[in-house]
């Protein structure tokens, strides 16, 4: 895929897979963070496995659950036979068919290659953390039914937080630690220049320099990536090749959500009207 890393990147994730540890990765939304894990999982040829994490998220939905369901049909029909015993039944109703992996016990479980992607860990209670960290320590599973699974592999394993709340110290320390913030004005460029269809190399550049100026303003929320991308990409639909004044004026919506922003920003265009919307675009 086209992910377009600088080489603290790509060092960060051979260390991390050489040494068998966990990449944290911090930064504001829209850096690029889920990205990293998906590109590395298909630059290397492993398969993705993801667990969102979310407020609430606990053991049955990260690590495993059992098949309710399934263990009740199958004591209903075992009951109806005189012969078999409570214990018979259950032992056949704890084991591995009708245990339902959740993503940790999937990643962990694996004869293939995978990346395992814990997406926004600071959404979880703390609680849950220590769980993570439990697995990411020991890389195995007890589950009292069954006994313990230990891992075939060492899966390399991102963990990426907005940092919404600092993270426990434990589980900083188990991690490498990789910050992403915003790229240069030359990468936000060619990111736009590979992600947008039809995009002209001057209109790459002018977008990749209004956005840098606007993140430069104190804002309640900066434009991210994603952010310049649907710019970017409004802009060659309306047949734009360089912008001018009024039209970023007009669509400047698409990259702030925030009233008070919006006016900063069509402030910022006024001030800066020279070196963003006149002449031909500066050189590199
Ligand atoms: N370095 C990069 N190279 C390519 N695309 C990027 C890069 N950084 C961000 N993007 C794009 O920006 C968008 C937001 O990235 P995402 O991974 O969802 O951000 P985050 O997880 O940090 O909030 C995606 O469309 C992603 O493809
Ligand atoms: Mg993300």
């Amino acid at each position: 895929m086209d992910y377009l890393a600088d080489e603290s990147i790509a060092g960060i994730t051979y260390l991390a897979d050489r040494l068998g540890k966990p990449v944290l990765v911090e930064g504001p939304a829209g850096t690029g963070k889920t990205q990293l894990a998906k590109s590395v999982a298909e630059m290397s040829g492993a398969r993705l496995i993801r667990l969102q994490c979310y407020e609430g998220l606990d053991e049955s939905k990260a690590l495993y659950e059992w098949n309710y369901k399934k263990q009740l049909l199958r004591i209903q029909v075992e009951s109806g036979d005189e012969d078999t015993s409570w214990a018979e039944i259950q032992d056949d109703i704890f084991s591995d068919e009708f245990l339902l992996p959740r993503p940790l016990l999937e990643a962990i479980t694996a004869d293939d290659p995978v990346v395992l992607l814990i997406d926004e860990v600071d959404r979880v209670e703390l609680e849950t953390e220590a769980l993570l960290l439990e697995i990411l320590s020991d890389y195995q599973v007890s589950i009292p039914e069954l006994g313990t699974i230990e891992s075939k592999q060492i899966p390399l394993v991102f963990l990426t937080s907005n940092n919404t709340r600092e993270l426990s110290e434990a589980l900083k320390r188990r991690c490498l630690f990789l910050h992403l913030d915003y790229p240069t004005i030359e990468r936000e460029k060619e990111i736009v220049l590979t992600k947008v269809p039809d995009v002209s190399d001057s209109l790459a550049d002018q977008v990749a320099r209004i956005v840098r100026s606007i993140r430069q303003l104190e804002l309640k929320k900066h434009p991210s990536v994603s952010e310049t991308l649907d710019w970017a990409r409004t802009l060659v639909l309306l047949g734009i090749d360089r912008v001018d004044e009024e039209e970023a004026k007009s669509t400047v919506n698409i990259l702030l959500k925030y009233r008070s922003d919006i006016e900063k920003a069509i402030k910022d265009f006024s001030s800066n009207s020279a070196a963003h919307f006149d002449g031909q675009p500066a050189a590199n």
